[in-house]
């Protein structure tokens, strides 16, 4: 068997304290040694595909991340990928990768809480926990981490400082791929997180910086207040495509359920949480596809 180690960053790379740390300082080769028994489980190529804290990840580095992989899975060669990542985007990451990765080989990603020179580092067990994920050879983007394994489309991360930070949440399983992005150049697609007392200024700023989709993370069930009314039925008649999510984590938000959606032109989220929402929406529209189409195959949402 052969695996492929892909690194990206974060705090599995990182050096320092738990407290002040570096993040993406350590090489994929250092990953590799720090774990002896990796080289007894299997042969594996390694590669270093970025050196990011995640913070700074773009969807750019979503497409070519994906783009790898997909090479490396259509390689006969390769029996699965092992993916290492900075926690705190990994839920964008790993949704992106599962919208987009065509496979029946195993794609695990794995993180840490702490950096790989803190006394406790969760590194090293998390990364040979992917490793045996990925050794399964189940099909599917995947995360194992702190001794759980979660369907990559469904990862949440839930505490800023505790090794087991994530949970699995309610969003579907793709039921479709969303084709990879043939040029370099991205849509944007803003997300706007609603709070009390909120004006339309920051949906007119999106509109005018050249969003071509707006994912509100709307309140309760995806209830738009007032003031930003104007703005989005601006945006909608501009083409910009509008998705009403909701801040709240749980039951999601369904068509005219609370706002008229139909006649407004609008995507309800369905259980997509807002970061998710927006991804499918930047894929959606950077391959060309009817975002309506798409919402409508990942959250199961009809016109
Ligand atoms: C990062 O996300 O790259 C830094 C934080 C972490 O990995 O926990």
């Amino acid at each position: 068997m052969k695996l492929a180690l892909l690194a990206t960053g974060g705090t599995i790379a990182g050096v320092g304290t738990a407290a002040r740390y570096t993040a993406a300082r350590l090489g994929v080769e250092s990953l590799l040694e720090a774990v002896p028994q990796l080289t007894g489980l299997c042969a594996w190529q390694a590669e270093q595909v970025f050196a990011l804290d995640s913070r700074d990840m773009t969807p750019a580095h979503w497409v070519r991340l994906a783009r790898r992989c997909q090479a490396l899975l259509d390689d006969t060669g390769i029996d699965g990928i092992v993916i290492t990542h900075g926690t705190d985007t990994l839920e964008e990451t790993a949704y992106a990768l599962s919208l987009l990765l065509a496979t029946d080989k195993p794609v695990v990603l794995t993180a840490a809480m702490r950096p790989a020179t803190d006394p406790q580092a969760d590194g090293p067990a998390n990364l040979l926990q992917a490793a045996h994920e990925a050794l399964t050879g189940l099909p599917g983007v995947r995360v194992a981490v702190h001794g759980s394994v979660i369907p990559g489309a469904r990862l949440t991360k839930l505490h800023t400082q505790a090794p087991g930070a994530f949970a699995e949440d309610e969003t579907p399983l793709p039921a479709i791929r969303i084709p990879l992005p043939s040029g370099e150049a991205l849509p944007r697609v803003d997300l706007i997180h609603v709070f009390s007392g909120m004006e339309r200024g920051v949906v007119d700023h999106a509109i005018a910086a050249g969003a071509r989709g707006l994912v509100i993370a709307a309140a309760g069930d995806g209830s738009l207040p007032a003031a930003l009314l104007p703005a989005l039925r601006s945006a909608r008649d501009a083409g910009i495509t509008v998705v009403r999510g909701s801040r709240v984590p749980h039951d999601g938000v369904r068509r005219d359920r609370n706002a008229d959606d139909t006649a407004e032109g609008w995507i309800p989220a369905g259980t997509l949480a807002p970061l998710k929402a927006r991804a499918a929406l930047l894929l959606s529209l950077a391959a060309g596809l009817g975002p309506f189409e798409t919402f409508a195959a990942l959250t199961g949402d009809t016109l």
